[in-house]
């Protein structure tokens, strides 16, 4: 468990329980998941603290958002036990789990601007997040200027950010996001980036997030899980990955391209200073 600055939450939220960070909330025990007889998630087991952000990160066609569905409850499991606070899940339909997940293609609602799109899951469950709640959320995502917009009248980083909002105005159990910083670019990452940070820890908000960015992943999160064709190649802080890789997929995929990107920009500033 990362023990990093900025852990406690700056606030506490009324409605929302607080509970000590450290104890074990997630766990999945020996999970495999095939399809059409190809294994795509193979012997999973692992633990996620309260209140900790996890990163998974793969390469494309790995299992990620297989396990997230997983942990969603969309995906059943061939085999393996999954745990919230020591309840097994395994069985328990998605909507009696309480998480909520910011899809890949975002999946929002084409017939609902915007803001409806946004305050959609509160008709059913008023009083999740307060009228203020939601529109501290939309500053802090840039949205106030597209509220009013149709879905087709976004960008992809418009609509990421409007995906984001309306998953945390719910403040799930835990979180789930897939890929949710793919279609944002430069300083707009950097920031929302940080707002997911502040807003997980603020709202002691368990969230997972898949990436395909090592950089992404171990600046952003307490733990990182990598896994490459359905196997955990190595699960730890972002100091145990970069400081004690586990094989040669760690060593040659993620940090060589850390290594690679390190030295370009170091060159590139080298050039710059002898101008
Ligand atoms: N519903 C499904 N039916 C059949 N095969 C599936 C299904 N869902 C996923 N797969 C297969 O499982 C494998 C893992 O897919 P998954 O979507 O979990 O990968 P991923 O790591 O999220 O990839 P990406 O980074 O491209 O999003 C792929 O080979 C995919 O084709
Ligand atoms: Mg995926």
């Amino acid at each position: 468990m990362g023990t990093s600055k900025g852990r406690e939450p700056k606030k506490k939220p009324e409605n929302r329980e607080m509970k000590g960070a450290g104890t074990k909330m997630l766990e999945l025990k020996n999970i495999r998941k095939s399809f059409d007889g190809n294994t795509v998630l193979d012997d999973i087991s692992l633990e996620v603290q309260d209140g900790e952000i996890i990163s998974i990160l793969g390469p494309s066609g790995g299992g990620k958002t297989t396990l997230l569905n997983v942990i969603l409850g969309i995906v059943d499991v061939d085999s393996g036990k999954l745990f919230y606070n020591g309840k097994d899940l395994t069985r328990v339909p998605m909507e009696q789990r309480g998480f909520n997940i910011v899809f890949q293609d975002y999946a929002l609602f084409p017939n609902l601007n915007a803001y409806q799109n946004i305050v959609y899951g509160l008709k059913n469950r008023p009083g999740i997040s307060t009228e203020q709640e939601v529109q501290d959320l939309i500053e802090l995502l840039g949205l106030q200027e597209h509220l009013n917009k149709r879905i087709e009248q976004l960008s992809g980083g418009q609509k990421q950010r409007v995906a984001l909002a309306r998953t945390m105005v719910m403040k799930p159990k835990i979180l789930l996001l897939d890929e949710p910083l793919s279609a944002l670019d430069g300083v707009i990452k950097e920031s929302i980036k940080d707002r997911i940070k502040t807003i997980a820890r603020e709202y002691h908000l368990t969230t997972i997030i898949v990436t395909h960015d090592p950089e992404e992943a171990l600046t952003l999160s307490d733990r990182v899980l990598i896994i490459n064709q359905g196997k955990i190649s190595q699960y730890g802080r972002p100091e145990e990955i970069i400081g004690q890789p586990k094989n040669s997929f760690i060593q040659e995929f993620i940090l060589n391209q850390l290594e690679i990107k390190r030295n370009n920009i170091f060159s590139l500033f080298q050039c710059t200073a002898a101008v």
